[in-house]
């Protein structure tokens, strides 16, 4: 039995199996319509979400399947204090596959441990979120035709960003990545991705102005700084808009630059970008729905 905990438990190639049946899947959807029939996908999300949990939904209901679950981790019980090790052991009984979602870093890999059926990580506290990492890597492969030789800024809050995390580290087993970190001082990447990228002597730049080098990127990764993750609201009222992509900011950048986001948005990118070709992060979350469908099948060994 096969768990996702990072993007990193999948290799490279494992991966561009699984992007090629998200392929297939989005081309040939009566194919896959009913894969699961007769299987059950529990979504146990302990903290909020939008796209993740129903977009995992989404997919198992278009596969066949069918879908239990809490959003809140009040409704559970949690607010009784049931510890997640429990809580799986449970759901191991009810459902054939679990996503779960929580505040803590690690929780779910702890309910991984005791669980009977696959567990997949959709976000844990600020730490990875490898589920976005595969949308992430699916978009630029469908928009940009490869995974590799490339400039990608990454923009935004990239202490809390789990997604920014997991897609770092999935970009650092392609060739010829180079990676430019645009944040302010407080927002930097944590030290052990920068461990991670002077271990694989991988070229990286840090710098505080997008305009600086937004005319050198591929790829721009905006991320929205991490309310719920700060210990103090001042210092998130000082930082929260701190970059907001416009157009006056996107007239600097290559015509073909791909401009992503893993949503949800709140003032980093103006809404007047949105009808620019280059805003790709509402199709990215469409993506979304296909790569969790082809991770659905490929845990539950169903292709
Ligand atoms: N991208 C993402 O994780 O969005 P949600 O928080 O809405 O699931």
């Amino acid at each position: 039995m096969r768990h996702l905990m990072s993007p990193m438990d999948f290799d490279t190639n494992e991966l561009d199996r699984l992007f090629d049946l998200a392929t297939d899947i989005e081309n040939n959807p009566a194919k896959y319509a009913h894969k699961c029939d007769g299987r059950i996908l529990a979504t146990c999300f302990y903290e909020p979400s939008t796209r993740t949990r129903l977009s995992f939904e989404s997919a198992m209901l278009r596969l066949g399947g069918k879908v239990i679950g809490f959003s809140d981790a009040n409704s559970s019980s949690a607010a009784k204090g049931e510890s997640v090790s429990d809580t799986i052991r449970i759901i191991s009984a009810y459902a054939d596959i679990c996503a779960m979602r929580h505040l803590k870093e690690g929780a779910p890999m702890v309910a991984s441990q005791k669980s009977l059926i696959p567990v997949i990580n959709a976000g844990d506290g600020g730490h990875q979120h490898p589920t976005q990492t595969l949308t992430d890597l699916l978009t630029i492969r469908n928009m940009k035709g490869h995974l590799d030789n490339f400039t990608i800024g990454l923009c935004g809050d990239l202490k809390f960003g789990r997604t920014v995390h997991s897609l770092i580290k999935a970009l650092s087993r392609y060739e010829n990545i180079r990676f430019i970190f645009i944040s302010p001082e407080e927002l930097r990447v944590p030290d052990y991705i920068i461990e991670l990228l002077n271990e694989k002597k991988l070229p990286y730049k840090e710098v505080i102005r997008l305009e600086d080098e937004i005319a050198n990127l591929d790829i721009l990764y905006m991320t929205r700084v991490q309310k719920e993750r700060f210990f103090n609201e001042e210092d998130y009222v000082r930082l929260k808009d701190f970059y907001v992509l416009n157009t006056d900011k996107l007239s600097l950048a290559k015509k073909d630059m791909l401009i992503l986001h893993p949503l949800p948005r709140v003032n980093e990118i103006d809404v007047e970008v949105d009808d620019d070709p280059r805003a790709a992060y509402f199709k990215q979350a469409r993506y979304g729905v296909y790569v969790r469908m082809a991770l659905i099948l490929t845990l539950l060994e169903l292709c």
